[in-house]
């Protein structure tokens, strides 16, 4: 997969899913607001709509072709574990950081992987998976930056989400915003407050 991997100076490593149409650069910059410290793995989605990069297929706007998000999730999972031994960092403390389509992927490794992450920053997230059968994620902390007003995510569907990884074992915090689907800097500086208490 294509991505770039930035070394730090600690053990934490900041998995980097962009939004559609993004590429493996665009969250560098907000890596950096979140913990400049941290080793960095950013990576491109394979799968092209119209040109524009995603990490899934979809069948419509939030409509999701499930075949292929459970295929590129794997995926997804079985390159970050090849890149750990490549790059030599611990994939037992990796902690992601998602925006919408990157955000639904990460959700779907929490859906799919035990042990897949330590941490999530679930910018603008759906609920990736309605039929997954969820692991144990007890010792996972999850922060959720929700929009009362998105368009993509309506409320009740970021407290779907909420209630089905605090159901498989998860620490959740749900932060609320009234910006749409943007993510905006508000936005991510209370998920770095979030991210400081924990990993800080
Ligand atoms: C998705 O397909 O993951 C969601 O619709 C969000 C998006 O990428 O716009």
């Amino acid at each position: 997969m294509q991505h770039i991997f930035e070394q730090g100076t600690k053990d934490i490593t900041l998995l980097l899913l962009h939004g559609t149409g993004g590429t493996e650069r665009d969250l560098l910059g907000l890596a950096k607001e979140i913990d400049a410290d941290a080793n960095v793995l950013s990576v491109r989605g394979q799968v092209l709509e119209n040109g524009m990069p995603r990490f899934f297929r979809r069948v419509a706007e939030g409509v999701f072709d499930m075949e292929d998000l459970r295929f590129r999730t794997d995926e997804l999972y079985d390159f970050v574990k090849l890149a750990s031994v490549q790059y030599g960092f611990d994939a037992s403390k990796i902690v992601a950081i998602g925006y919408s389509n990157g955000a639904n992927i990460a959700g779907n490794l929490l859906f799919r992987h035990h042990n897949s992450l330590v941490g999530a920053i679930l910018h603008h997230p759906m609920v990736p998976d309605r039929e997954a059968t969820m692991p144990n994620l007890h010792g996972v902390n999850v922060w959720i930056g929700a929009g009362t007003n998105d368009f993509m995510c309506p409320p009740q569907e970021s407290e779907e989400l909420e209630q089905l990884l605090v159901n498989a074992g998860a620490l959740v915090e749900v932060a609320w915003f009234d910006y749409g689907h943007q993510l905006t800097m508000p936005e991510v500086q209370a998920a770095k407050a979030w991210y400081d208490q924990l990993f800080g």
